[in-house]
């Protein structure tokens, strides 16, 4: 099967997403998101997500299919998230694509969001980099990683210790009252702001951190931090807080991905997830990527955060590398780890 059409679910958070790729072409990309519904609370409210999920998920699958301009008995194989998310959320895709699997008398391929975020670059560029450091930064995530292939072997090197990079975003957004998600408002106001006007923390830069945590994170000092300069100034400029609190994240997890491609000898980073569709991120990782000659690879932004079509991609890729399909009866596992690529028996 070396142009395998897959039909790719997403719904580990608050997005309903549909994908359909034939190999490494994206055909279709559908996103019915609850995230208004969650606006008002602050975060993502799980049982919300859940029931919005039971009602988005046909039409959004119909929508997919005519978008792609196929039909369901033209798919080949099925593809869904099965961790790591809100397990009740996961569980409305998991029970849908196991349903279509079953009914189409197709294989399915239960994969990791964390490993779909980072495959969907697969959709974009031509040659994967293989092996690669991948920096993957999300709500939930935030973890430097060695892929040594997409689909059969990535390797931890490290990730936060408390606070994921983009949850740092959405707190410090919260209590500046700028909304709910919170990076897109932060890197639109931080554009107005200078970078270099407060001296937030590094976090894990120290010389002790470097030998015994290169490659971990930790944001909740940055974060306790922000907060009591709000605090202690009152007549602070937003646009200057939002944009040096960036970049002291931009700065750490940089530092901290090219630090990891030096050591490893690897002259590839893919950076994925949420947080990759930063501006800031985008734009300085490229300037220090071109400076250490090492060739860097983000997906476009509207990739970066949840969708079907990286889960579509993973699977493809599984398809096309006849990698054992899942199990139709299989659990979804709101915290399996990156390591995990897909669901085996
Ligand atoms: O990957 P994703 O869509 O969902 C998870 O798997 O968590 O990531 C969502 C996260 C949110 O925390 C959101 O604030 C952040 O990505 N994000 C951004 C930007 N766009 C989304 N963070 C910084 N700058 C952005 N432009
Ligand atoms: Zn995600």
């Amino acid at each position: 099967m070396s142009q395998p059409l897959v039909l790719g679910i997403e719904t580990s958070c608050d997005e309903t997403a549909v994908g359909i790729v034939r190999g490494r072409t994206l055909l279709a990309n559908i996103i019915a998101s609850s995230v208004e519904e969650h606006a008002r609370f602050g975060g993502v409210v799980p049982e919300i997500a859940s029931r919005a999920h039971l009602e988005a998920m046909q039409p959004t699958i119909e929508k997919a299919l005519k978008d792609a301009n196929v039909s369901l008995k033209d798919i080949d194989a099925v593809a869904v998230t099965a961790g790591p998310g809100l397990v009740g959320a996961l569980l409305v895709g998991v029970g849908s694509a196991a349903g279509l699997a079953i009914g189409l008398d197709k294989p399915i391929y239960a994969v990791n969001h964390l490993a779909a975020h980072i495959s969907v670059d697969y959709l974009t560029h031509d040659h994967p980099l293989e092996p690669t450091i991948a920096l993957l930064v999300s709500g939930g995530h935030s973890s430097l990683l060695q892929v040594n292939e997409i689909t059969s072997s990535i390797v931890k090197l490290g990730q936060t210790i408390d606070d994921a990079a983009g949850e740092a975003f959405d707190k410090i957004a919260r209590v500046m009252k700028l909304g709910f998600p919170g990076g897109p408002a932060i890197d639109a106001m931080a554009k107005e702001g200078s970078a270099t006007a407060i001296d937030f923390p590094r976090g894990l830069t120290t010389s002790n951190d470097w030998q015994t945590r290169p490659y971990d994170f930790s944001f909740s000092g940055l974060k306790t931090a922000v907060a009591r300069y709000l605090e202690s100034v009152p007549d602070y400029v937003r646009a200057d807080v939002a944009a040096s609190f960036q970049e002291s994240i931009v700065d750490v997890l940089l530092l901290k991905a090219l630090a990891a491609c030096k050591s490893s000898g690897i002259d590839s980073l893919v950076i994925a997830g949420g947080v990759a569709a930063n501006s800031r991120l985008r734009a300085v990782a490229q300037a220090r990527c071109d400076k250490a000659g090492i060739t860097l690879r983000i997906p476009a932004p509207g990739l970066c955060t949840d969708n079907g079509a990286m889960v579509a991609s993973l699977g493809a890729l599984m398809a096309a590398a006849n990698r054992t399909p899942s199990p139709v009866a299989f659990d979804a596992d709101s915290s399996l780890p990156v390591t995990t690529i897909s669901i085996q028996l």
